[in-house]
Parts: structure tokens; sequence; C-alpha cells
């Protein structure tokens, strides 16, 4: 009988389905909310509705294109934690209704394992034991893996997250929100030694970013009173920079926890990841130290559904199950 599981994902503000066979992602269809654009960040309340008005036509095409029937599920999975607890509560409701409904077993899954786990959809896959730079809007950590199960964070952020670090700079800019992609866009013709940024001086594996969007609020201040149009005629080379930092900052602490642990399986998760600064910069880091480096496709970097279901498939495979009385919580170590 083939181990085929339905994933939910609602942690923040995309709603997402996916079905995976025997540990193959058949489907995984993505719903994102445009609503929040203009509020220049994610409304929880807003975020929560669009989740309810989402999520039956996202599962149902995530069902339609994997050719799954309800009667041919084994399990349905759900990101329990963290994230917006509106949203968490609408996928976490529809899963446990629809487990019920169909007498399957629930398996409740933490956002952060997934989106680690996001290295293992598609070959080639990392060797364990490895280190995983998970880089979201929300986290920045290192996480050492020794198995699909067994991971430990070893450094993460004591403030702003990588993502918040890009999307900070990006609103400082005038950029439109999130504005990590635009940043990444801009810096592609840009030259990132023009401006230099401080590296903030942060002990052992952790890391800062708090101190980065500052120095880039009095750089902009200082300028703009000299030019008035100082960011418009130097977009692209101050956007290059900014990335230049924020990658050399995320770089030199994976080379030292590789250098650490002696583990050179290195891979990276989670939105940040689909910066093009930071996949080019993990290839040239790779070359120098002989690391084996792997990235997730696109679509698995961003939040998504197909990640859920591949850490589900592992649990169900370790038969980890979550009762239905199960909560999701906003906030929850791993
Ligand atoms: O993992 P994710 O989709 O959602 C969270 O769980 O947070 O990550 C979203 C973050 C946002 O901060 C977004 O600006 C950033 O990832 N991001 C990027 C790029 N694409 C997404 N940052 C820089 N360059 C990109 N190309
Ligand atoms: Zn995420």
């Amino acid at each position: 009988m083939p181990v085929n599981i339905l994933a939910i994902e609602s942690s923040c503000d995309d709603t997402s389905a996916a079905v995976i066979a025997d540990g193959k992602v058949l489907s995984n269809v993505i719903a994102g909310q445009a609503v929040h654009e203009q509020y220049g960040g994610v409304v929880p309340e807003l975020a929560s509705r669009a989740h309810q008005e989402n999520i039956v036509p996202v599962v149902d095409l995530a069902l339609k294109k994997a050719n799954m029937q309800l009667a041919d599920l084994s399990a349905v999975a759900f990101t329990q934690s963290p994230g917006l607890i509106g949203s968490l509560l609408v996928g976490s409701c529809f899963a446990k209704s629809m487990a019920l409904a169909l007498d399957v077993p629930l398996i409740g899954v933490h956002h952060m394992q997934a989106h680690v786990l996001a290295n293992f959809i598609d070959d080639p896959q990392p060797q364990f034991p490895c280190l995983c730079l998970t880089v979201s809007g929300g986290h920045t950590q290192i996480v050492l893996c020794e198995s699909p199960l067994k991971m430990t964070v070893i450094g993460e952020t004591m403030d702003d997250a990588a993502g918040e670090a890009f999307d900070k700079s990006a609103k400082l800019l005038g950029l439109p929100y999130p504005g990590g992609p635009l940043v990444d866009k801009h810096a592609r013709d840009g030259n990132p030694d023009r401006f230099r940024f401080p590296e903030p001086q942060i002990p052992g594996l952790n890391f800062s970013f708090s101190g980065l969007k500052t120095a880039i609020l009095y750089f902009l201040q200082e300028n703009r009173a000299k030019q008035a149009d100082f960011v418009e005629a130097n977009i692209a080379d101050i956007c290059a920079s900014i990335q230049l930092r924020i990658v050399t900052i995320l770089m030199n602490k994976l080379v030292k926890a590789s250098k650490e642990t002696g583990i050179s399986e290195i891979c990276i998760a989670g939105g940040v990841s689909a910066n093009s600064g930071l996949r080019k910069a993990l290839e040239t880091y790779g070359a120098q130290h002989n690391w084996n480096v792997y990235i997730p496709k696109f679509e698995y970097c961003t939040d998504n559904a197909a990640m859920i279901a591949m850490t589900a498939h592992y649990k169900y495979l370790a038969g980890e199950f979550s009762p239905l009385d199960t909560v999701p919580t906003a906030r929850a170590a791993f």
C-alpha cells in the first residue's frame, strides 16, 4: 500500500497544499495573498481571512493535479508552528477535519524543519550529517542535521532575520513589500563594492542584522541631504552593496560552522535562498572550501506545502502522528 499524504501549509501569507506519494511530490499548489502589498507587510487578520477563502480551491487543485482521490490518502499533514496563529488555525482545523472524516492519521509539522527538508525533495540529496542555512522572513538559523528528524539549531539570529534585513532595507529605499526580491533584481546591475556597510561582530554562530538596518538608515539620511535623488540615481549600487553585506554575514558564519563541525555537506533553505547573490556565493565558497552544496528548486525555497509533505513522509515512516486535539502554536522550538 503506497503512502499518500496530503499536506497543508498556512503559516504566514501563502496558502499551499501538496500531495506526496511514497516520498515523491506529485503536486504543490501555492496561492499568494496580494492584499498585504498596500500595507507594507503581512496583516495577520487579513491573512487568516484569505487562507479561509483559498484553502478549499487550493486543496482541490492539489488533489486533482496529483490525480489523487480522498479515499487514497494515508494521512493528512499540516504546519503546526511557528507562524501567525490565525493563519495556522485555518490550516490545522482543515487538516484535523479531513483526518477525522477520512479516519487517517494526522501529522503536525514544524515549519523550520520542513524548510530544511525541502533539500530532500529532489535529487541529489545531502548526505548526513549536513548543515543547513535556513534564511526566511522570520528566521535565520544554522541547523545541524543528523537525520531527517534529528536536527539541532547551532546558530540563529539575535534580532532581525535575513529576509527582514532585505525587506527593511528595501522599505528604506522606498521599494514595495516584500522588498527582498526587488533588492536582488536591482543588485544584478550594481557594483557591490561601491558602498561599505558594517559587519556586526557577534560571537559564536549567531547572527545580528538590526545594526545593518540602522547603518543603512543613517547612510541614506546623510546622502539624501546632499543629493535629493541619491537613491534613485544609485539604486543598483546601493542594492548590490546591501546584498553583498547580508550575504557575507551569512557565509562567514556558515564557513565557521563548517570548520567547527567538520561537516562539508552544506544546504540552504527558506525564502532568502532564492536570492541570486546568496546562491552564487554558496557555489563560490563551496568550491573554495570543498563543500558539496545543495539548493532546493525555487518553488521549494519560499513557503510551500511540498516541504511539509516531505517532512510528513518521514514522520509517517517513523510513526510520529499527532492527536486530534493537538494545537498549533505561534512559536515552538524543534
Ligand atoms: O520562507 P519565506 O517564503 O517565508 C517565511 O517563512 O518568512 O521567506 C520570505 C522572505 C521575505 O523576507 C522575502 O523578501 C525573502 O524571503 N526573499 C528574498 C528573495 N526572495 C524572497 N530575499 C532576497 N532575495 C530574494 N530573491
Ligand atoms: Zn517559511
